[in-house]
């Protein structure tokens, strides 16, 4: 078994030395069956082998998010421009309409809110209801360090093999408790663990140190957060750092629908994502878009 503490640091991350994803494009899923791929090939662009997911699940656990107070008005007309929704199944059928056509990325940790311990989750959508919805990836968030940190990863594990079962794949979210620090030692662990779990990609946070490292040491493809609304140059030069140093896209929520242009901002995201667009540029364009 190994040893929790007196370990040597892990330091051989091979950052100049890229992945073979051979047979697949997205690394680390070669190995997977065919819904699997064809549901991942529905959220991340065979071409530039990247996403924008749009997070507007903020409400299972704060209730009317700023920005999402009526997802009916703000929402809708961002759906065009994400390549995933991220969302849960109340949202989904209450705001979304069905022929959206998008990707599903369908929320399916519960049991807490703002008020209580966060950790405290379980899985709250039954693997039926994700296919009904036709859902393209259950979400599950993943607590490492936290009082409730096993039941976390129960949920993870559980929901990946309902997954692999019915060919949708996991996305593990890799959520930081308040007495934790988002450093490159932490989410390193965190995403990890979450692939070595099984899931098929991961969700975390940007960190300025050693981001690269983090990438490397999970063997899946890694989105990011937006984490809290940030002035709109600094959200977007966080992105690109992000994308420049490995990640496959963002899921990203209050940068986006806290915006002063929401609609101008994504596409400016859309542009470093998929288009390598430098973050001046991207701003750039924001600007001229905004109204
Ligand atoms: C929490 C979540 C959020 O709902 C979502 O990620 C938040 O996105 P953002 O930080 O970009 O607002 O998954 O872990």
């Amino acid at each position: 078994m190994a040893d929790a503490s007196g370990n040597k640091i892990a330091k051989n991350y091979y950052t100049d030395v890229p992945v073979k994803n051979e047979g697949f494009y997205l690394k680390g899923l070669n190995g997977y069956d065919w819904g699997i791929k064809d549901r991942m090939t529905r959220m991340f662009n065979p071409k530039s082998g990247r996403t924008v997911m749009l997070a507007f699940d903020h409400g299972y656990i704060m209730g009317p998010t700023a920005g999402l107070e009526r997802m009916d008005i703000t929402v809708t007309p961002l759906i065009e421009y994400a390549d995933v929704l991220m969302c849960t199944r109340g949202a989904l059928r209450s705001c979304v309409p069905a022929n959206s056509n998008k990707p599903v990325a369908l929320r399916c940790s519960t049991g807490a809110t703002l008020l209580r311990e966060l950790s405290y989750e379980c899985i709250g959508v039954n693997i039926d209801d994700a296919i009904r919805l036709n859902a393209s990836a259950m979400a599950i968030q993943v607590f490492a360090g936290a009082e409730f940190e096993h039941n976390s990863l129960k949920n993870l594990a559980e929901t990946v093999d309902a997954g692999v079962r019915y060919g949708i794949p996991t996305l593990g979210v890799t959520a930081v408790g308040k007495d934790m620090v988002r450093d490159a030692r932490y989410l390193g662990m965190a995403t990890r663990v979450c692939a070595e779990l099984g899931c098929q990609f991961v969700k975390t946070y940007y960190c300025s140190e050693g981001f690269e490292e983090v990438v490397a040491g999970c063997p899946v493809p890694i989105v990011i957060a937006g984490g809290k609304k940030l002035p709109e140059d600094e959200a977007l030069e966080m992105c690109w750092n992000a994308i420049n140093e490995g990640a496959a896209g963002v899921d990203m929520g209050r940068n986006i629908f806290q915006a002063q242009d929401p609609i101008a901002m994504i596409q400016a995201v859309r542009e470093i994502v998929h288009n390598n667009e430098t973050a001046e540029k991207a701003y750039q364009l924001y600007c001229d878009t905004k109204k």
